[in-house]
């Protein structure tokens, strides 16, 4: 899933002859998941229709700060536009909007809404190779780029005017992947691997039968979630679940039994930064698993359990630099047994949540948590969705790991 799936971004079409290529740009974002508005410039107009890219983009082309053509013209609010937007990608931007951008020049609706826009803003120059070598177009990115404004360079080929050399517009493809990339390098668990476990446990009785639980893995597919949209390298150790997940930083690791996880959970606990166990792990596995379906020659059936191995536990013994996380689900005493299972398995963070709690714990869409971490500061919520608590957690351990 690419990282512009569900932003929201405004391209800004300038008047040069790469202006064509807009309407790919905006297949190209489209097809990647996000929205898209354009908003064009009047000289534009020669080089792609406003039709062609209100047809890709499926919203109205804005050009003036009224519609014209209409007798009761209703004003086009710049300042909504430029607040709507997640990015705003200027492709192609032309030498002369360019030095408007740098002198604050106001004269039509596109550089209104650069001028309105809070969010990151990226532009891909198209000119002649002179232009683009002029010292004042050096000073114009100079400037640009004191804004915050990003770059997306130009390249070497063929131009226009027949020259070669640098100045041509990046292709679509190319200003796709540089947006892309530039995101994900801004994203706060960049570079961060994270392991985390979702879903219950199954121990086998026989080759028919399981002991297991409610678990739903809805929490710990969440976390992963917000964890890969800030960038992180997941892997998702998940016991068997209906969940699914498809995001090009997640990897899934379907296991079935507590010893399954166990095993997979050490595997890539070390190279780890941060663990996150939310799997609702089985505490008791059948002593001995049937080879046979176990007929039901008798009134009673008694199964001897062993203990399954804490995973957590064994993770917090061995932990060095790793921010490990544990979960508690709990029915009475609740913050005296959270507290408990932070210290006794050397965790940074707890996440408790109550039985007792209506919407909270198992199979529903929502939870009520609580964190408690290992300073004693605790901090409560109210009932969210699962992903809203997922964001909370990832949020708080951003917060931590840089502190
Ligand atoms: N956990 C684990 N391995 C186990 C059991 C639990 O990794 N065999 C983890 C869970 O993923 C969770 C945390 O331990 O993060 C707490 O699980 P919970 O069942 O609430 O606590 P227990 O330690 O099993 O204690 P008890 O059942 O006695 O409350």
């Amino acid at each position: 899933m690419s990282i512009l799936n569900g932003k929201k971004i405004l391209l800004g079409v300038t008047g040069g002859i790469a202006a064509y290529k807009s309407a790919t740009l905006v297949r190209l974002f489209i097809k990647s998941g996000a929205q898209v508005k354009v908003v064009i410039t009047p000289s534009a107009k020669d080089f792609v229709t406003p039709l062609t890219l209100s047809t890709l983009s499926k919203h109205p082309v804005y050009s003036s700060f009224t519609n014209e053509e209409d007798d009761n013209a209703v004003w086009t609010n710049h300042v909504d536009l430029g607040l709507w937007a997640d990015v705003f990608v200027i492709a192609p931007a032309t030498a002369n909007t360019l030095s408007k951008m740098a002198n604050g020049i106001c004269d039509n609706l596109l550089m209104a809404t650069y001028l309105s826009a809070k969010c990151p803003v990226y532009f891909a120059p198209a000119m002649d190779l002179d232009m683009y070598k002029h010292k004042s177009t050096f000073n114009t990115f100079k400037k640009l780029k004191e804004f915050g404004n990003i770059v997306i360079p130009a390249a070497t080929g063929e131009l226009a005017s027949g020259l070669v050399g640098k100045g041509r517009m990046a292709e679509p493809e190319d200003i796709l992947h540089f947006v892309e990339q530039d995101m994900l390098g801004k994203l706060p668990l960049r570079g961060k691997k994270i392991l985390i476990t979702a879903g219950p446990t199954h121990e086998a009785i026989d080759p028919v039968r399981f002991i297991g639980n409610h678990s739903s893995g809805k929490m710990g597919f969440e976390i992963a979630k917000a964890a890969a949209n800030f960038g992180a390298e997941v892997t998702l150790v998940s016991g068997p679940t209906h969940q699914s997940v498809a995001h090009s930083l997640i990897q899934v690791k379907a296991v079935v039994s507590a010893q399954n996880m166990y095993d997979e959970a050490h595997k890539h606990f070390e190279s780890s930064d941060i663990a996150i166990l939310s799997a609702a792990v089985a505490d008791f596995k059948p002593k001995e698993i049937a080879t046979q379906k176990i007929k039901k020659k008798t009134d009673t059936l008694t199964l001897e359990l062993d203990k399954t191995k804490d995973i957590l536990a064994s993770l917090g013994a061995i932990k060095k630099k790793q921010y490990l996380v544990g979960f508690a689900l709990e029915t009475n005493n609740e913050l005296e047994n959270a507290k408990g299972k932070l210290k006794r398995k050397n965790l940074n963070l707890i996440v408790l949540n109550s039985l007792n709690d209506k919407g909270a714990g198992f199979k529903t869409d929502t939870n009520k948590v609580t964190f408690i971490d290992n300073k004693n500061t605790i901090t409560e919520f109210q009932l969210k969705s699962k992903a809203e608590v997922a964001l909370d957690l990832i949020n708080k351990i951003i917060l931590e790991i840089d502190a």
